[in-house]
């Protein structure tokens, strides 16, 4: 029977969606330069038996917001403050089965370093690597890499797909037996069995070899999260698992046939790429109980700061317009699609205005929030699992570590009792477990 995919969603940085949330006393936003954070959540996932966690990653501090990037600053709004692949490699040393994934931009670093970088996190991890592929969408992120701005939208998709088959072919450039090790005969590496890449494409070349042995998966398990019409056909070619954020069933439901249908064009298994909404999840041993836990916590969400974040996604100075205004009439960019049908969504459903949007946005409107007890949640999940709208979720609490940790400990044994949940994992590699 098949069984859902669960994965814990990361950010280096202070707060995942909900704006503010680092203020509440039992966040560990203040610990976000500290590693033991990343270790202590890497090991309650494992605890939990998830698929994998992963971190987003963004290489810019966003500053779209009344000039600058003051509010971004003060009240701790999205901000990478740390690399995510050597987080990984401290998360690979204190676990042993969760998988181990990062963003990692197609547009802004060399298929070689991408290559390099993965190949040793699956040796250091033994083979539990894995790359969400994404192509960033800010021009501020090319000026930080010394470029004027990103290639056009419509080409970026074109590029990864180079970025990714040169990384495959230096992923190919040692066999799997190159590496001999023997000191009677004075072989270290066998060199006939390493050999160069010479890609070629239309943007971008690499010579190879890699320098690193072919790791345990060869290549990393890759992830991806766009939702435009050519993102889509990306992950149909590529993508391992998706992470979306439909929300409504009939939304989720339309986006996974579709995804399916990609995946089956490109003559794959329907199962080889699994499709996951984001959640957050709010528990409490009675609805009631759990509505009020969900109160109190979404009562740090800052509505200036929800405007400011969501002035980096549509790409608009969201200050320099009236409160009272109806989002449905702004005209919204496009450089994260899926972000922004998700807004319009929500404001078409409720007319919503600027004011509204701020404070909606600021709450983890990135994510629905499930409220209830662990029960309920089961019973959403696996009304989602089982009416096609994902293969599993990820989860993206409201306050960390305490969301992992709720979940882990109250939904995950209720989703194993109905066998929709693995209670060990049964291989060693990301790869191996994602597809079992
Ligand atoms: C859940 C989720 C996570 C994402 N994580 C990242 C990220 O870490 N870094 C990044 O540059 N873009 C990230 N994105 C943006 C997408 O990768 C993609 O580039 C963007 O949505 C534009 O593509 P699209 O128009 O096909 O949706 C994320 C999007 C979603 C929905």
């Amino acid at each position: 029977m098949a069984q859902m995919h669960l994965f814990g969603y990361l950010m280096a940085g202070p707060t995942w969606h909900l704006y503010g949330g680092w203020r509440h006393p039992d966040s560990d936003g203040l610990e976000a330069l500290d590693p033991a954070r990343y270790e202590t959540i890497a090991r309650i996932l494992e605890a939990g038996k998830f698929d994998g966690v992963f971190f987003v990653d963004f290489l810019t501090i966003f500053d779209s917001f009344g000039g600058g990037y003051q509010t971004n600053l003060r009240e701790a709004g999205q901000m990478c403050m740390m690399e995510p692949m050597q987080l990984l490699a401290a998360m690979a040393r204190v676990t042993s089965h969760i998988g181990l994934a990062a963003s990692m931009s197609t547009s802004l670093y060399p298929p070689f370093h991408i290559a390099r970088a993965f190949a040793t996190l699956d040796h250091i991890s033994q083979g539990r690597a894995g790359w969400n592929i994404v192509t960033s969408a800010m021009d501020s992120e090319a000026q930080n890499y010394g470029l004027k701005k990103l290639m056009e939208k419509a080409d970026r998709y074109d590029h990864a797909d180079e970025v990714v088959e040169a990384c495959d072919s230096l992923w190919e450039t040692w066999e799997a037996d190159a590496f001999v090790g023997d000191r009677e005969n004075n072989i270290y590496v066998d060199g006939s069995k390493v050999h160069y890449a010479n890609y070629q494409g239309r943007w971008l070349s690499t010579r190879g070899p890699l320098m690193t042995p072919r790791s345990p998966q060869t290549r990393p398990v890759m992830l991806q999260a766009g939702s435009s019409p050519r993102g889509r056909a990306f992950a149909g070619r590529w993508a391992e698992a998706i992470f979306t954020l439909q929300n409504k069933k009939p939304d989720m439901q339309a986006f996974y046939a579709d995804i399916k249908q990609r995946v089956v064009d490109h003559g794959r298994r329907p199962e080889e790429c699994a499709i996951l909404p984001a959640v957050d999840v709010v528990l409490g041993d009675t609805l009631a109980l759990a509505r009020e836990r969900a109160e109190e916590i979404n009562a740090f969400a800052s509505p200036t700061l929800g405007l400011a974040e969501l002035s980096n996604v549509v790409g608009l100075d969201l200050s320099a317009h009236p409160l009272d205004t109806p989002v449905a009439e702004l005209e919204l960019g496009q450089a994260y699609q899926g972000i922004v049908d998700s807004i319009r969504q929500g404001a078409e459903a409720g007319n919503l205005t600027l004011r509204g949007a701020g404070e909606a946005w600021a709450r983890n409107q990135m994510t629905p929030q499930l409220v209830g007890t662990a029960e309920m949640i089961a019973d959403h999940l696996q009304d989602l699992f089982e009416s096609k709208c994902c293969d599993g979720v990820m989860l993206c609490p409201s306050l960390s570590p305490g969301g992992y940790v709720e979940f882990v400990e109250q939904v995950v044994p209720e989703l194993q009792r109905r066998k929709l949940f693995r209670t060990e994992y049964q291989h060693k590699t990301f790869r191996s477990n994602l597809q079992n």
